[in-house]
């Protein structure tokens, strides 16, 4: 509390003020910032450091008194620069340490963010005492997308006889991914299903002309349009389980059960659909066993998913097997359950990407034996739910194996058992 007194209440709410206004920043950032000035004073805040020091922070301690707004302004994840009327940086958090890594104290700021946008806007700014948002790109190591909003400190008694710039840098660049990620996602779901609904339309219009008095290709319209809507139906269905089992993500799910069994089971509700395709489903996993919490109808999905794909993509003649998983290093104390083919295989630099929605080795293929390409996206999602992981192992031309990895139930039975110790 001592420390205070020298500065006085009077201006550090001031100080407050005057930076709240002066930039719209968040409390805690407005705070600490009005903090900041209050504490540190005119002269500090005035002075050009004399010649580079090699890491701004240090610069930073060399200006700054050791005082209660300092550390709070250094704790700050988001980068601060204060800029002098020369456009000399006199602090720099930490954490802009961190993000600049041209950062010297009393560099230009123009040397800092080489970006044309945001130089003309600082420079604005420091001459016109506007506020200023601007947004821009940097491109390292990899693009980030940065948002910098820059105000002006003004002169007076807290913030020494010249105006001061403050920059604040936000990293935008998972909110833009986002973004990006959902805006893909509409458009790969409407052309989806535009593909199908733009050949239906088609045929209705043949069917309506020229095909009207022709019985056979009436019957031949009618089993591809029959085809192309139940393609449309099960995008529809897929899209709907996709969101909703996004709404219940945060959820933890109550319940427990064995998941060799949840897995036995759906398999053995696909041995007409192997029968059909011409393939060898064995069923090697039993009721009992490990148990976990899960929510039984969408772990269930997950192997529905999984053997409908290695049927599918394995052919007719492939072997599908449905196995438990040996107890893995790389796992603790989850229990897994394993769905292998013998089918193509898939190459390795696809293998990362399977669970993205609608990506696909091949996308014909895929369409041709009736695919979506959101099987693998809704198991990501039901295993994020569930605190499990999937694993891929393929080798083209010899099979796959998709692995479910659960986190087993505290207090079920077997717990224990088989644990892979670590190390
Ligand atoms: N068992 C498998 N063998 C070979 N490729 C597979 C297998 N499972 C999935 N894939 C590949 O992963 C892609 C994505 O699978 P998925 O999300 O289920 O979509 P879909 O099966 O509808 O195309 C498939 O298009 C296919 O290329
Ligand atoms: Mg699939």
């Amino acid at each position: 509390m001592a420390r205070w007194v020298p500065f006085g209440g009077a201006v550090l709410v001031g100080a407050l003020a005057a930076l709240a206004s002066a930039l719209a920043l968040p409390p805690l950032l407005a705070f600490a910032a009005g903090a900041l000035v209050g504490l540190v004073g005119a002269a500090v805040l005035a002075r050009e450091p004399a010649g580079p020091v090699p890491a701004a922070a240090q610069g930073a301690k060399a200006t700054m008194p050791s005082t209660f707004g300092r550390a709070l302004i250094e704790k700050l994840p988001t980068p601060l620069l204060v800029i002098s009327r020369t456009g000399r940086v006199s602090y720099a958090n930490p954490a802009a340490a961190d993000a600049l890594p041209r950062l010297e104290a009393g560099a230009h700021f123009a040397h800092l963010i080489r970006v044309p946008a945001f130089v003309e806007a600082v420079g604005a700014t420091l001459a016109d005492g506007e506020e200023r948002r601007v947004r821009f790109s940097t491109r390292q190591d990899q693009e980030r997308f940065l948002e910098a909003r820059i105000g002006l400190l003004p002169p007076g008694d807290a913030f020494g006889p010249e105006a001061q710039g403050i920059v604040q840098i936000e990293d935008r660049t998972d909110q833009r991914r986002a973004e990006q990620l959902r805006s893909d996602f509409i458009a790969n779901a409407s052309h989806e299903l535009r593909t199908p609904l733009a050949s239906i339309i088609g045929y209705i219009e043949t069917l309506q002309h020229h095909a009207r008095e022709d019985p056979d290709a009436r019957e031949r319209f009618l089993a591809i349009m029959a085809r192309e809507a139940g393609r449309m139906q099960r995008l529809v269905d897929d899209l709907m389980s996709l969101s909703r089992i996004e709404m219940t993500e945060h959820v933890r799910p109550a319940e427990e059960w064995s998941l060799t069994e949840i897995a036995a089971e759906s398999a053995a509700a696909l041995l007409p659909v192997a029968r059909r395709q011409g393939v060898t489903l064995a069923i090697e996993v039993a009721a009992g066993g490990v148990r976990v919490r899960g929510d039984r109808d969408q772990l269930g999905q997950v192997f529905t998913n999984l053997i409908d794909n290695a049927m599918k993509y394995g052919g007719a003649g492939a072997v599908v097997r449905v196995v438990e998983a040996a107890p893995a290093r790389a796992h603790p104390n989850r229990v897994g359950v394993t769905v292998e083919d013998s089918g193509p295989g898939i190459a390795r630099e696809h293998i990362h990407r399977l669970t993205e929605r609608f990506y696909r080795v091949s996308a014909s293929s895929s369409r041709d034996k009736g695919g979506t390409g959101l099987g693998l996206a809704i198991v990501k999602h039901i295993l994020n739910r569930h605190g499990g992981r999937l694993e891929i192992a393929s080798e083209p031309g010899k099979g796959s194996a998709f692995t479910v990895w659960l986190p087993r139930s505290e207090g079920g039975e077997g717990a224990a058992a088989g644990d892979v110790p670590e190390g």
